[in-house]
């Protein structure tokens, strides 16, 4: 098969090199292939690869973890895929923690998720014709959305948006509790990108009586048709914490999900958000994330402390929570997948170039299979 293989740490460009003819996976001898049954026991999954979306963390990968580790041979990268189910079987156990089994799957089926951390770690990722994949992280993929819209929906952007909705969210059920935002008044910081604009639609979704979306004053009309109230362009609006002060002062927020990493935002929180309130943020690295997770998470009041809750989470993807994603898909809660543009799999690369510039509007696709 082909796939992309980082061959070294860096930047794309210095990092990955698509090898034509790798080996294709296979499933291991000690469980049957399964090529005509349907199937809900068999843990692994060969899926054809059709689309794979981009991720910031993809990026991370390339630049933190080198290729030479042993457990990392000839790594591929990727995590979001849609593709075909080509063979079922297996008996590796999974390490998927789900609660409720998947539902069966036969091949031919169409199919989407993210590859999990232990396929991260390992190198076994989704930029190539083929993937072996735990069946837990597998769903399949909503009936009248195409690959593209399920690679970048189902995947790590969307099964974070809606981890992100859970925590706020009392019992955490967005299936059954379709009203789990009713009455809440929401800002999303960063509402024109890939988790961002999966997040404004299962806000207003989910009965937000507000949701107001950060973002370039170009991205101004994407979110609003994605159903924020209002939008703050934090360009024209620096900083952006006063002008919160002073439209929100009087009327604050109860939630706050911040996918930009602004530190500033939290710290001046108390200015917009209400002392009850919940501040989310997913971004993590180093200074971005580990140093203001322990400054929020442990510095008291007294000490210069902010007075307001601090939630700082990893995702951990599962066909669990991608299975909750197409629920909402198929609920109508999410109406659109946003694409900001396409590349064919020969210019991974420049997708990947694509993404570094931080100014993706929704996802960017790398077409596997030319379809
Ligand atoms: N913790 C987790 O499990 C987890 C999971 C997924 C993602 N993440 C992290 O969450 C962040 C967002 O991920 P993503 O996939 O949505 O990234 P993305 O698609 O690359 O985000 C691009 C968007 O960010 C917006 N943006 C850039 N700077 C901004 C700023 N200062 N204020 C507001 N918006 C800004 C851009 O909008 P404009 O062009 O309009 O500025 C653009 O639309 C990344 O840091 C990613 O690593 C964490």
């Amino acid at each position: 098969m082909r796939c992309w293989t980082a061959t070294s740490r860096g930047s794309p460009r210095q990092a990955l090199t698509l090898n034509p003819a790798a080996p294709t996976p296979s499933l291991p001898a000690d469980g049957p292939p399964s090529s005509s049954s349907s199937s809900s026991s068999s843990s692994l999954v060969l899926v054809r690869i059709t689309h794979v979306t981009l991720n910031p963390a993809d990026l991370n990968t390339l630049r933190l973890l080198p290729p030479w580790l042993p457990f990392r041979r000839a790594p591929v990268p990727g995590m979001d895929f849609a593709g075909e189910v080509v063979a079922l079987g297996g008996s590796r156990a999974s390490t998927d923690a789900d609660a409720a089994p998947p539902p069966p799957l036969r091949v031919g089926d169409r199919v989407c998720g993210a590859a999990g951390l232990r396929e991260v770690f390992t190198g076994r990722g989704t930029l190539a014709e083929f993937v072996l994949l735990d069946r837990a992280l597998v769903t399949p993929v909503p009936a009248g959305w195409g690959g593209r819209e399920a690679a970048g929906t189902m995947g790590i952007a969307g099964q974070t948006a809606t981890a992100m909705v859970k925590r706020v969210v009392p019992g955490g059920d967005l299936r059954s509790d379709r009203r789990g935002l009713e009455g809440r008044r929401v800002l999303v910081n960063g509402a024109s990108g890939g988790v961002g604009t999966v997040l404004v639609q299962i806000c207003k979704g989910l009965g937000a009586a507000e949701v107001v979306g950060v973002c370039s004053g170009a991205n101004e009309g994407l979110v609003k048709g994605l159903g924020a109230d209002e939008v703050v362009d934090y360009r024209l609006h620096d900083p952006l914490e006063t002008h919160l002060v002073e439209r929100f002062g009087e009327h604050q927020f109860d939630v706050i999900f911040d996918c930009a990493g602004s530190q500033g935002l939290y710290s001046c929180s108390p200015g917009y958000l209400k002392p009850e309130g919940r501040f989310v943020s997913i971004v993590g690295g180093w200074s971005q994330g580990v140093v203001p997770y322990i400054r929020n998470k442990l510095r008291p009041v007294f000490l210069g402390g902010t007075p307001r809750s601090y939630d700082l989470f990893l995702l951990s993807a599962s066909g669990e929570i991608a299975r909750e994603v197409a629920t909402l898909v198929e609920q109508g809660v999410i109406k659109q997948a946003v694409i900001d543009s396409e590349f064919p799999m020969e210019q991974a690369v420049e997708a990947f170039e694509k993404l570094a510039t931080g100014r993706a509007r929704g996802k960017i696709v790398v077409n596997i299979s030319n379809s």
